[in-house]
């Protein structure tokens, strides 16, 4: 049996596991893939410093996001059609994240819904909000987030219009699959996958079939977005969701310094420094690069996370450096679901913690909480 002993484990392992359409989706950036690189590769460019002689017992990662107890400072990014990367994938990852102790961020774009989340957790989890055109819609969807105890409103600033991945146009991507020939041999030739999917009946967009009035080609995720998602969405719309949801809001997809002070008008409890996994404007910076300027812009008047490229606890251990007070995992995490179903998402979080708390301890450092720039070279 093949032993997962990195993050790049699990990817090889989901490749084998899951429908190359999903697998690709997963493992695709917008155009030519640059940010989407280059978020993987500015992390590599940041060193350690090496500490010798410091008492490195009782070692600790727990700390807080947004005032909540975290096992470590890493959250579940919101992934959308997660339930296509393992059946009933939101469910799985949401069970996984809690006993870990993280949180877990459900998407707008699931396949299990707020409430299917909710039937399997005991504890709170975020949910992120796209705005659509059909405000009714997005209301109701703040109402169900709130009726199932969402602890935080992740609100997603950059994708009002979708940015192009080349393979899913290619790969004729949708959720539930088409049954072309092409697609038929991709599930085919993936029969574990197959049997459970056939097993569950989550297999379209949970959130909103039966909830959006006149979706008439959700199937068509480039489609869809295009019609249903609002482009006129402003820092005026942040104002009413912030009121209408009247809990802890998040905004998702900041990555300029003059956005980053122009979030501290709106109120709210934390920004995520983020080009969405390099999935929208390629050619813009990575995330890890912009995250000091962007740390250093809003000083400590709102809380300053950060996701994209995060592939080690490494990474994380140099994000924290920089002045986040917390990350996320897209990928990562959707390769061990796709590897290994709930354990799957278990075991990255896990490789994850070893990587970050050996790291912390070989910089000299024994708290999380302590981690600042000085650990870097
Ligand atoms: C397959 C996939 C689907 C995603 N869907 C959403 C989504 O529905 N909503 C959202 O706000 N971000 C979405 N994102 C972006 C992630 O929340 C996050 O910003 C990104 O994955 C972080 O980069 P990483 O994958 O390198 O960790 C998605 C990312 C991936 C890889």
């Amino acid at each position: 049996m093949d032993k997962m002993l990195t993050i790049a484990d699990l990817k090889r392992k989901a490749e084998r596991r899951v429908p190359r359409m999903f697998f690709d989706y997963a493992d695709s950036g917008a155009w030519t893939e640059s940010t989407y690189r280059a978020n993987e590769d500015d992390f590599a460019k940041i060193k350690l410093r090496q500490r010798v002689l410091v008492d490195m017992t009782d070692r600790s990662l727990a700390t807080e996001m947004i005032g909540e107890k975290v096992s470590m400072p890493v959250a579940l990014s919101p992934t959308g059609l997660t339930g296509m990367q393992h059946a009933d994938g939101e469910m799985l990852a949401a069970k996984a994240a809690e006993e870990f102790g993280v949180p877990f961020t459900l998407s707008t774009m699931s396949i299990c819904s707020i409430e299917d989340v909710a039937s399997v957790t005991s504890k709170p989890f975020w949910f992120q909000l796209y705005v659509m055109k059909d405000r009714d819609f997005v209301n109701n969807l703040i109402d169900r987030a709130k009726a199932a105890g969402c602890s935080a409103l992740v609100l997603t600033l950059d994708l009002q219009i979708l940015g192009q991945r080349h393979k899913d146009l290619r790969n004729g991507l949708s959720a539930p699959p088409k049954f072309t020939p092409k697609h038929i041999w991709q599930m085919a030739t993936r029969p574990k996958w197959c049997l459970d999917m056939a097993r569950t009946k989550r297999r379209s967009f949970g959130n909103i079939v039966g909830h959006a009035k006149n979706v008439s080609d959700l199937s068509s995720l480039p489609s869809w977005t295009a019609e249903q998602f609002d482009p006129r969405l402003s820092w005026k719309d942040v104002e009413w969701i912030k009121e209408r949801w009247g809990g802890k809001l998040i905004l998702k997809g900041i990555l300029d310094e003059e956005d980053a002070r122009a979030s501290l008008d709106t109120g709210a409890d934390a920004i995520i420094v983020s080009n969405h996994g390099g999935r929208q404007l390629d050619g813009a910076h990575s995330s890890i690069a912009m995250l000091p300027k962007i740390v250093d812009a809003v000083g400590d008047r709102v809380e300053v996370h950060m996701d994209g490229g995060i592939r080690s606890g490494q990474d994380v251990l140099k994000a924290v450096a920089l002045g986040a007070k917390g990350t996320y995992i897209g990928r990562p995490f959707l390769y061990g679901l796709g590897a290994d179903g709930k354990q799957g998402v278990t075991t990255a979080l896990e490789i994850i913690r070893k990587e970050m708390d050996v790291s912390m301890a070989l910089c000299g450092k024994r708290l999380i909480r302590d981690v600042d720039r000085s650990i870097l070279a």
